[in-house]
């Protein structure tokens, strides 16, 4: 069933599973985190540009949604932008690579809704190192051009569904080329499959690192509400499932129970419907370039949406913890060039709606 499908991504793929129920409308709206989705609909509703342009900013796509970032206003026209490491992954995310780049992300959010108020932001990195601030943004007003992906902030997703098998077009990879490298070759596409899959049962299967998801779980309505971060697992059915006790974090822990090996069949089967990839390497491996990878994969993320199609990254190949050596390995194989960097690898395909995923409000992240 569907449900059970989108019960078992919160195992350990990350994000958003607002699962939605057949016949049970009237239970499905009382269920649906208001309080945990209402950034989005807020978002704009600033006078203030700074202030405005962060609003957009906090929906960038981030790891385990932990949303790490937060800003200082105090200095006129200028955002200082730090990186919350109090929300460190140390287990799958262990030289926060992955965080970072969810902050080119937002910093690149950021830039995009600016220009709709004609604020060009002149942005100096890590102007004190990796101690500091992660940017200094300085708002000047007047003299950007609108930056036309805005179009498409608030329809953006990270798709964690099956795709159908339809190919994506010669036209479409040409259209995302700018961002990422594009594989829709049969025999590589089935290559990278492998390897997803292989990837996330070593991680599903790594206690520390399925722990550090399972702890991010935020289950139910009032879980999600009261910290709309995380893991978000939520909607009638898999409350149901939490009230009847089959749904638990104990059991989630547990790779011998009945429910995790059939949630891993589940999210194989997902991971395999797979049409395309997209990934974004780096020469280095500096801040710098992997917030320019966060850059490239937030203006990704918009472009597949502008064309109608899903993204989904899917991380754990690239993560650098000793027991994904091997995978870590293949996948510079297949993706990268000699000594560079696979920065970020995502499905890509076409994908059902699915719903927003939960936020923090920005004034909960200014200093
Ligand atoms: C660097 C990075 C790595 C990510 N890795 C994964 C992943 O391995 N699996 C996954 O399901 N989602 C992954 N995501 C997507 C996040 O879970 C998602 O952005 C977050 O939950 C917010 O949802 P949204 O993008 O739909 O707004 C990743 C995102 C980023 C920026």
């Amino acid at each position: 069933m569907a449900l059970s499908r989108r019960a078992v991504l919160g195992i350990v793929g990350g994000g958003s599973i607002l699962a939605a129920t057949g016949g049970a409308g009237a239970f499905l709206g009382t269920r649906t985190p208001h309080k945990a989705i209402r950034p989005w609909s807020a978002a704009g509703n600033y006078e203030e540009p700074r202030r405005r342009a962060l609003s957009y900013a906090i929906l960038a796509p981030n790891p385990h949604n932990r949303q790490p970032w937060l800003v200082d206003l105090k200095e006129p026209d200028s955002v200082k932008i730090y990186r919350d490491k109090d929300l460190n992954l140390p287990e799958t995310d262990p030289y926060a690579r992955q965080l970072t780049i969810g902050m080119g992300c937002f910093l690149e959010l950021m830039v995009i809704a600016a220009s709709q108020t004609g604020h060009s932001v002149d942005v100096d990195l890590f102007p004190d190192g990796d101690n500091g601030p992660v940017a200094t943004a300085v708002f000047k007003s007047g003299v950007a051009e609108k930056d036309l992906l805005f179009a498409h902030v608030m329809d953006r997703r990270s798709c964690k569904e099956p795709f159908d098998m339809r190919p994506v077009s010669a036209d479409a990879a040409s259209a995302l080329a700018p961002f990422a490298a594009i594989t829709t070759d049969d025999a590589l596409v089935a290559d990278i499959r492998e390897l997803t899959l292989e990837a996330w049962n070593i991680e599903a299967n790594t206690h520390r690192t399925l722990k550090e998801s399972v702890d991010l779980m935020r289950m139910g309505k009032a879980e999600i509400n009261a910290n709309p971060d995380g893991i978000d697992l939520g909607g009638p059915f898999l409350e149901t499932l939490m009230l009847a006790g089959m749904l638990s974090r104990e059991a989630q822990l547990d790779p011998e129970s009945t429910g995790f090996k059939e949630g891993t069949r589940i999210y194989q089967e997902m991971l395999s419907a797979t049409p395309a990839y997209a990934a974004v390497t780096t020469n280095g491996n500096s801040r710098l370039d992997q917030i320019d990878a966060g850059r490239r994969w937030l203006r990704l993320n918009l472009t597949t949406t502008k064309l109608g199609l899903a993204l989904h990254p899917v991380s754990q190949a690239l993560q650098e913890f000793p027991e994904m050596a091997q995978p870590y390995a293949r996948a510079h194989k297949l993706l990268a060039k000699s000594g560079h960097t696979v920065q970020m690898l995502g499905r890509l395909g076409y994908g059902p709606t699915v719903e927003r995923s939960p936020r923090w409000p920005i004034e909960k992240k200014i200093i």
